[in-house]
């Protein structure tokens, strides 16, 4: 190689170096964005009996959507975080004596939540965090389905505590992948019209993986 090409290669070198150095860790005054795919599943949801008919209830099904996170880091480690979700549509099923009904409603389910988050500085390229934070649930579309089909039904709003962890691990300048998983305390009161109201208990853990950038 004569002298122009071997420097020309060096710089070449370099540059690909510098691109490809490790990230860094969070600074304060960043923020982080990330979006992908957000399974709401209410695995253990029950409720009281619905009214008249002893060791009923309901359970709602697990539903997916698209979901996305924004973090403003306060410090280095200190971060508040949103998430929101595209608001998906989740089955109500008879549960017990009643599972036999199948669905009997459908809702469309927005659950944000807000949380103040720790992270850690484990390697410069991952970084694993905790969160604790408070949610608020609103209920629309609500639509009587099967048993209840063309009966009115209304879900509360509930606001519950959450809990969170997640890791985040950056590539190239910025960019991220990340997996998340929370676990939300959300109760709402269903009212059904001429039947009675029916305390339910939703709690679901939230996962959510996806790509994200630091800005
Ligand atoms: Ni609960």
């Amino acid at each position: 190689m004569n002298k122009r090409v071997r420097n020309s290669v060096a710089a070449l070198a370099a540059a690909i170096l510098i691109t490809a150095a490790p990230a860094q860790a969070y600074e304060a005054g960043d923020w982080i964005v990330r979006a992908g795919p957000t399974g709401i599943l209410p695995v253990s949801s029950d409720s009281t009996d619905v009214p008249g008919i002893p060791d009923s209830g309901v359970e709602v099904d697990n539903a997916w959507t698209l979901g996305f996170t924004v973090a403003y880091m306060f410090t280095p480690n200190i971060g508040l975080e949103l998430l929101g979700v595209f608001p998906p549509k989740h089955d109500i099923n008879g549960d017990n004596s009643i599972s036999s009904l199948d669905t009997i409603a459908t809702t469309r389910v927005l659950p944000p939540t807000l949380s103040l988050q720790y992270y850690f500085d484990l390697s410069p390229n991952l970084h694993p965090y905790v969160g604790a934070g408070i949610n608020y649930t609103t209920f629309f579309d609500e639509e009587g389905k099967g048993a209840l089909n063309g009966t009115n039904i209304n879900l509360s709003d509930s606001w519950g505590l959450a809990g969170e962890l997640g890791i985040d691990y950056e590539f190239g300048s910025n960019w991220l992948v990340n997996a998340a998983v929370w676990y939300i305390d959300i109760d709402p009161q269903a009212h059904i019209r001429g039947v009675g109201n029916v305390d339910v208990n939703l709690d679901p853990w939230v996962v959510h993986v996806g790509l994200g950038h630091r800005f």
